[in-house]
C-alpha cells in the first residue's frame, strides 16, 4: 500500500476509536489506528491526524499524553479528549463540568466560513460524552461552534490547520457528523477519496504479485468469508501457485463440505479437499469440556494441515485471513505489542517449514472484506453466510461428540437454516443454529411413549457478535420448524427456542 494517502488516528483508548476509522474508510479515505504512545513513522503520505477520545480526564495524572510534534505541520482534528488535551497541554483550562454532557446536544452556533463546519446547520443534533469541559482556551484558539450547554464545543487554532470538537462526529446520532468528517478529510487534508474496493483489489493484486513472485503459497480455507476472500485475492495475483486446503472435520453443517468445495472449484481456486472426519471424531472421543474440545480440534487441524502442506513442493508462504480488528486488538493502548494474533484455525506450523506469512486482508474491516469479495465475484451464498464457529458442531453438542450425534444435529440444523432461507428470514438474523442438549425427555408419538433428545434453536441479531439479542422469529415459523424437526429427525422429540440475550448469555452454548 505504498503512496496511499493516509489519515492516522491516534488512539487514547476511546470505545469509539474503531468507529472513527470505519467512518473515515466509508468516506473512501484510507486510515490507520495507532496507540498514542506508539505512533508510526511519519512520511509524505500522511495527510492528517485525528486524536481520539479517551475514558480518562486530561487532569488525571495517568492520562494519555501524546507527543504532538506534528501539530501545526499537518492537519489535526481533536475529538473530545483530543480537543481537551490540545487545550490543557498548551496553557488552557479543562475542568470537571458542572452539567456533564452525555448524549444529545444541539449546535446553537457554527462558523460556516470555517472549512470544518462548511454546510453544518444550526439546530443540528450532535452526540457528546464527556464529564470534563473546556473552561478557557490558550491564545490563538478561536471558538468555531457552541452547543446548548457547551460554549467551546469546537475550535480552530490560528495559523494552523488544527481543529477540534468536544462532541463525537463518528457516532450515528451526530446527524451531520459524517459531513463534518468529510470536511476535515477533503477540505482540510485534501484527501482524494480514492480508497474504494476496486482500487484496493487493483493495488493489492499488484503488490501481492511483487511480494510473492513465482513462490508457492498455502492457505487453509474454512468456508467463511475472510479465508474465501483472501484466497480469491491471491488467486487473482498468483493463480495456481496458490494451494488451498479445505478440511472436512466432520463438524460442518449438512452438505457443507461438498457444496463449499464445489463453489471453490467453480471460482477457479486450486483447492484440495481433505476428508479427515474420522481423525477429528477419534480426537474428540469422550471429551465433554468445551475448552478441551476446542484444543483437540485445533491440534488435529494443525496435524492435518501440516501433513497436507508439507506435500506441496517448495511452498514458501502461509496465507491467513487476518482482518483489521484482529490487528488493532493486538496492539491496544493499554498493552502495545507488535504480536499479531494468528488465525484461530491455522498457526503453530512446525519450524522446519519456515513459512513467511502473508495476510492480504489485514488492512480491512469486515464490511470492507465483504465489498472486496463482491468486487472479486464471490457468490452471495459465501458472501452473506452467517458466522460459523471454527470448532463447528462440536461446541453445539453439549456432551461428548459422536458421529451419530453430529448426524442428528446436522439434520436439525439443516431444517432450521433451510426454513429461514425459505421464509426470507436468513438475512434478517445475524447467526442461527441448533444445539443438541444432553437431556432426554418423555414424549408420545402415535401410541408409543418416547424418551429422546431435546434440541434448542438459537437465532440472534447482532452487529459484531460482541453483544446480541435473540431474534423475535414469528411463532408460526417456529411452530413449523419444530414440527418438521420432530417428524423428520429420528432421535429428537422436543424443540426449545433460546430467548437469552448476550450478555449475560453467549451466542454459543459452549
Ligand atoms: P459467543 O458464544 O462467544 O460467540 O457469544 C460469539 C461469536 O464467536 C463465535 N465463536 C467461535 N468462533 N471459534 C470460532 O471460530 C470458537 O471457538 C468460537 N466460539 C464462539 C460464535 O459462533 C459467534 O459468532
Amino acid at each position: 500500500m505504498n503512496n496511499l494517502q493516509t489519515i492516522i488516528i491516534l488512539d487514547h483508548g476511546s470505545q469509539y476509536t474503531q468507529l472513527i476509522a470505519r467512518k473515515v474508510r466509508e468516506l473512501n479515505v484510507y486510515c490507520e489506528i495507532h496507540p498514542y504512545n506508539h505512533p508510526p513513522q511519519f512520511n509524505d503520505n500522511i495527510a492528517g491526524v485525528i486524536l481520539s477520545g479517551s475514558p480518562f480526564s486530561v487532569n488525571d495524572p495517568e492520562s494519555p499524553k501524546p507527543d504532538l510534534w506534528f501539530k501545526g505541520k499537518i492537519p489535526v482534528l481533536g475529538i473530545c479528549y483530543g480537543a481537551q488535551y490540545m487545550v490543557s497541554a498548551f496553557g488552557g483550562k479543562v475542568q470537571r463540568s458542572v452539567t456533564r454532557e452525555y448524549g444529545r446536544a444541539i449546535i446553537t452556533s457554527a462558523d460556516n466560513t470555517c472549512k470544518l463546519l462548511r454546510g453544518i446547520t444550526i439546530g443540528s443534533q450532535v452526540w457528546a460524552s464527556h464529564g470534563d469541559t473546556i473552561e478557557s482556551m490558550p491564545e490563538g484558539y478561536k471558538v468555531i461552534c457552541s452547543t446548548s450547554s457547551v460554549r467551546y464545543a469546537g475550535y480552530k487554532i490560528d495559523g494552523e490547520d488544527t481543529y477540534a470538537i468536544q462532541f463525537h462526529p463518528e457516532v450515528h446520532h451526530s446527524v451531520e457528523g459524517k459531513k463534518l468528517l468529510e470536511n476535515f478529510l477533503v477540505l482540510v487534508c485534501g484527501c482524494r477519496q480514492n480508497w474504494t474496493s476496486d482500487n484496493f483489489v487493483t493495488t493489492a493484486v499488484r503488490d501481492l504479485k511483487v511480494k510473492i513472485g513465482t513462490d508457492r503459497v498455502v492457505l487453509g480455507l474454512s468456508g467463511g468469508v475472510d479465508s474465501s476472500v483472501a484466497a480469491m485475492l491471491l488467486n487473482s495475483a498468483i493463480g495456481s501457485n496458490l494451494h488451498c486446503i479445505f478440511v472436512d472435520n466432520g463438524l460442518l453443517r449438512k452438505y457443507e463440505y461438498e457444496s463449499v468445495l464445489s463453489s471453490y472449484r467453480g471460482m477457479g481456486l486450486n483447492v484440495k479437499g481433505v476428508d479427515a472426519k474420522q481423525m477429528f471424531y477419534t480426537a474428540l472421543q469422550g471429551i465433554t469440556d468445551p475448552e478441551s474440545k476446542r484444543k483437540a480440534i485445533g491440534k488435529t487441524f494443525i496435524d492435518v494441515f501440516d501433513s497436507e502442506a508439507s506435500q506441496i513442493q517448495d511452498v514458501k508462504w502461509l496465507a491467513q485471513g487476518t482482518i483489521y480488528p484482529d490487528v488493532i486488538e493486538s496492539c491496544s493502548v493499554k498493552g502495545p505489542s507488535a504480536t499479531i494474533k494468528s488465525h484461530h484455525n491455522v498457526g503453530g506450523l512446525p519450524d522446519y517449514m519456515k513459512l513467511q506469512i502473508v495476510e492480504p486482508l489485514r488492512l480491512l474491516f469486515k464490511d470492507e472484506v465483504r465489498r472486496v469479495g463482491k468486487v472479486l465475484g464471490l457468490k452471495d451464498e459465501l458472501l452473506l453466510r452467517h458466522p460459523f464457529p471454527g470448532p463447528g458442531l462440536a461446541i453445539r453438542i453439549l456432551s461428548d461428540v459422536t458421529e451419530e450425534k453430529v448426524r442428528i444435529l446436522q439434520e436439525v440444523d439443516n431444517i432450521f437454516i433451510e426454513g429461514l432461507k425459505r421464509e426470507g428470514l436468513y438475512n434478517k438474523v445475524w447467526q442461527a443454529g441448533a444445539m443438541l442438549l444432553p437431556v432426554q425427555s418423555v414424549g408420545v408419538m402415535g401410541d408409543e411413549r418416547t424418551y429422546e433428545n431435546v434440541v434448542a434453536l438459537r437465532a440472534v441479531e447482532s452487529v459484531d457478535g460482541m453483544t446480541a439479542d435473540w431474534s423475535h422469529l414469528p411463532y408460526e415459523f417456529l411452530a413449523e420448524v419444530s414440527n418438521n424437526i420432530i417428524n423428520n429427525v429420528r432421535g429428537v422429540n422436543r424443540v426449545c427456542y433460546d430467548i437469552s440475550s448476550k450478555p449475560p448469555a453467549t451466542i454459543e452454548w459452549e
